[in-house]
């Protein structure tokens, strides 16, 4: 199967690979063009553009940023649209909004092609195991045929009908997700400034009803103060933002959510933007800190 990938992230990069390792011909294409290397090394082909990717391959993948670098890849010069044609699949696995969402597949639909969005939970290490949880949406013939690339990126691949129905449930998890992250830091901040070990804290809460693999995961670095990313704090920020709109469509308080999200702001706005969205604890333990 020839698969085009967009986007070298560091999600990209893991799912592109995985689709290498298991013998698929990966033709890949970045913005910054010399995250293609190491995939060459593994084998893979560069597509110069966008455009040029959907022309030669039947199916193209997409991992990218956000909504903005979504419509870019798509719409612009050199872009998806240029290329796509009956034939051929764009299956997005960016995290976007179901607008974003719906306007590329409109386009698509419009020129022949189909589409499929397929946002995914799971971070950075999931995605190098081939352990995501993928949501798609959209055409449902689209998504039979790429089973076999969801069966190596991930665990588990759900079809949850029309399109922005993905996107939506992405939303819902990483909404949910965000604002436990700062209940954590805030439960970490308050054992220590009450005099409590924090890893005697993060023992007990692996033993009970709340233990979770990212509590797991990421309190140990936490309280070493440490962030390497894995889920870059902009774009969970970038999700609860997203996720917050999609309550105001729909008239549902979040003030959980709101507070979380001033939380992440405020943290982009020291230059955490690019550690892991863990280090939202800085700005829990010392607003005024800077990275
Ligand atoms: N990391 C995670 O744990 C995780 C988990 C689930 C879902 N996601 C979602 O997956 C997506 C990718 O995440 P990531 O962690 O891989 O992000 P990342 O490391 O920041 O990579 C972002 C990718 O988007 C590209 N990009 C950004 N703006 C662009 C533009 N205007 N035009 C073309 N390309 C552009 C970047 O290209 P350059 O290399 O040129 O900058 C890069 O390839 C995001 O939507 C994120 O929310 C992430």
């Amino acid at each position: 199967m020839e698969v085009g990938f967009l986007g070298l992230g560091i999600m990209g990069k893991a799912m592109s690979m995985n689709l290498l390792r298991h013998g698929f011909k990966v033709t890949v294409w970045n913005r910054t063009l010399s995250k293609c290397e190491e995939l060459v090394e593994h084998g893979a082909s560069i597509g110069k553009t966008p455009a040029e990717v959907v022309k030669k391959c039947k199916y193209t993948i997409a991992m990218l940023s956000d909504p903005s670098a979504a419509l870019s890849v798509a719409f612009d010069k050199d872009g998806v649209l240029e290329q796509i044609c009956s034939g051929k699949g764009y299956i997005d696995m960016s995290t976007v909004d179901a607008d974003t969402s719906s306007k590329i597949s409109e386009e698509i639909t419009k020129k022949g092609g189909c589409f499929l969005e397929a946002p995914v939970s799971g971070s950075k290490k999931p995605a190098e195991d081939g352990q995501l949880i993928i949501l798609a949406a959209g055409e449902k013939q689209l998504y039979d045929e790429a089973i076999p690339a969801f069966n190596v990126m991930g665990k588990k691949s759900f079809f949850l009908g029309q399109v922005g129905n993905g996107a939506k449930m992405k939303l819902v998890v990483n909404m949910i997700m965000g604002s436990m992250m700062n209940a954590f830091s805030e439960g970490l901040v308050l054992a220590d400034r009450s005099g409590l070990d924090q890893q005697t804290l993060l023992d007990v809460l692996d033993l009970g009803a709340i233990a979770n693999p990212m509590f797991k995961l990421k309190g140990p670095a936490m309280v070493q103060n440490n962030y390497p990313p894995a889920f870059p704090l902009k774009h969970q920020q970038k999700d609860m933002r997203l996720a917050l709109a999609l309550g105001d469509e729909n008239a549902v308080s979040m003030p959980v959510a709101a507070a979380s999200n001033e939380a992440f702001k405020k943290a982009r706005s020291l230059g955490f933007e690019d550690h892991d969205f863990s280090a939202v604890y800085e700005v829990v333990k010392a607003p005024e800190h800077s990275a």
